[in-house]
């Protein structure tokens, strides 16, 4: 195993043939792709991790990517791009394509990379606190949605700061994404002592203002992140973290007891983050906000930004009848900055898009969106039947027009603040080696895919925490344009954070790569 290794390090990178096979060309695609899902006891309903589960699905999966309904990305990445974007190149889909025309080629068994690792436990270490569902949530097996509010209780002996929060899924097969508020009155609460059962069941929000309504978030497949230093949210003593769970069908009864870590901040948080819901209905310029049945509306919001900010992430929220959602800033000179575009909204796929790194947002800008709703009865998605006149509220069959901005106001330097503090799956927009290395964490062996933009040496280095070199992995005097791939291994390596540095034609790449 060794030498194989060691021949195809030092071998120029492999060239795509034509036709791709399994093990080198798709198995790699779907493990960075696919498997966060497509894996037992995930969210997906099949699993996707080998040949025999992949070739089985081979025709639908050509159909799911072309059409980009699989994997479930919302934003549009030509308009921008976000850490942990998960989508398809035009390449990868035609790759796909190709594979399954051609008789879904296995290739040779040796060369399939390992799947990746996916913690068990949290993705950032170990938490310092750990707020479970106090119950067991029984999710009756009736083919039924269910969006279920759990009060889950803090009791700190003093407020803290918190650098990260992260939402653990119980049971992945049915928690299909959560957000989490905080309310520090008795409001959840009565609520939930209102309602049989554990929780109460609530559409889309809290059925009430928390003084926290986007604490966190999860969807599947998303990671948790910590704030940079310096920033971060605070957790008060008394608080109650409250979960909006949205449970998906099931046909058979299943139960889910979900836990929330938190991380506290290891540095003093001097720097607030507010999630400010700066479009609602508030900043609508042709309001109400009144849908008529029959209707396809489109609405214009328009907020002035009076201090400069820094935005880190954006989140829009409607629910059925939205579908499609364009979000931007026109700075004081004219200038055009984009935020977030949604062709396609489904409500089932919503989240909090993370910038890849600060966005500057100058005093007196503007933020503009439009957003349109088809409340006719050609809208799949509309929950009445047949449509009826909609406005502003909580219930399945009520709208709403929210977007969220993580932010704070801006300091001198704030650009420069790269939001990555989990491993990054996808390049950063303005990297020009495209190198990205998957899986992250790795044990054992991680793969480098990069693309050159013209044919060049290129050398790859793994560097330890300090910066200092452990191995060079690649050496290729003339390593070709187009997409390739170079395994990286890993054995014998103490766990814990490496670089992975790309240099090639003048210009280098370096990215984060955790070993387990
Ligand atoms: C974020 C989670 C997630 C990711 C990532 C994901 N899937 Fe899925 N996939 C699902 C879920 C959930 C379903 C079930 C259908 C639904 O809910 O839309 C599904 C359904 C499917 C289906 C069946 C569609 C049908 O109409 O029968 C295929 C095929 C599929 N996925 C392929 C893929 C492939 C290929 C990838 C990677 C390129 C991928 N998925 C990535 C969650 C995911």
């Amino acid at each position: 195993m060794k030498k194989l290794f060691l021949l195809l390090v030092l071998a120029p990178a492999v060239q795509a043939q034509t036709v791709p096979t399994f093990s080198q060309d798709i198995a790699p695609l779907i493990f960075q792709h696919c498997t966060s899902c497509h894996r037992v006891g995930e969210v997906a309903p099949f699993s996707l991790t080998n040949y025999a589960e992949v070739s089985s699905h081979g025709q639908t999966i050509k159909a799911v990517t072309a059409s980009h309904y699989m994997p479930p990305w919302k934003p549009d990445p030509r308009y921008r791009h976000y850490l942990y974007e998960n989508t398809l190149t035009a390449a990868e889909i035609t790759l796909l394509r190709t594979w399954v025309d051609g008789g879904m080629p296995p290739g040779n068994p040796a060369l399939t990379p390992p799947l990746p690792v996916y913690p068990a436990g949290s993705q950032l270490g170990t938490p310092d606190l750990v707020v479970p569902m106090r119950q067991k949530f029984t999710h009756q097996g009736n083919g039924q949605d269910m969006y279920r509010v759990f009060v889950l209780p803090v009791n700190l002996p003093a407020d803290r700061d918190v650098a990260a929060i992260e939402f653990r899924a119980g049971n992945k097969r049915i928690v299909h994404h959560a957000i989490i508020g905080m309310d520090t009155t008795a409001q959840a609460a009565a609520l939930d002592a209102a309602d049989p059962g554990y929780g109460y069941t609530q559409f889309g929000g809290f059925g009430f203002t928390p003084l926290e309504t986007n604490f966190a978030g999860w969807v599947p497949g998303a990671q948790a992140r910590f704030y940079p230093a310096g920033l971060g949210k605070r957790l008060y003593r008394r608080a109650s973290l409250l979960v909006l769970v949205h449970y998906g069908p099931a046909f058979t009864t299943q139960t889910d007891s979900s836990v929330i870590n938190i991380f506290f901040a290891r540095s003093p948080v001097t720097r607030a983050v507010r999630t400010v819901p700066a479009i609602s209905p508030f900043a609508l310029t042709n309001g109400p906000f009144t849908i008529p049945a029959g209707q396809v509306v489109t609405f214009h919001a328009s907020q002035l930004i009076p201090v400069e900010a820094s935005f880190l992430s954006v989140l829009p929220h409607s629910h059925l009848l939205a579908r499609r959602w364009k979000i931007w800033a026109v700075k004081p000179n004219g200038d055009t900055i984009r935020l977030v575009k949604i062709g396609d909204w489904d409500f089932r796929w919503q989240g909090n898009y993370r910038f890849p790194s600060i966005v500057r947002v100058p005093a007196g800008s503007r933020l503009e969106a439009d957003i349109t709703y088809d409340n006719t009865a050609q809208n799949f998605a509309n929950p009445s039947s047949p449509p009826r006149t909609v406005s502003w509220g909580e219930s399945t069959t009520d709208e709403m027009v929210l977007a969220y901005f993580d932010l704070v106001p801006y300091r001198p330097g704030d650009e420069n603040i790269v939001l990555a503090t989990a491993p990054a799956t996808v390049p950063t927009p303005n990297a020009r080696l495209g190198l990205t290395v998957f899986p992250n964490p790795a044990a054992a062996l991680a793969t480098a895919a990069f693309e050159l933009p013209r044919a060049a040496a290129a050398t790859l280095t793994l560097l330890d925490e300090t910066g200092r070199t452990v191995r060079t992995l690649a050496l290729a005097r003339a390593t070709p344009t187009g997409p390739q791939r170079w395994p990286v291994p890993l054995d014998k390596l103490p766990a814990g954070l490496y670089f992975l540095r790309l240099e090639a034609d003048g210009s280098s790449q370096t990215e984060k790569l955790v070993v387990q």
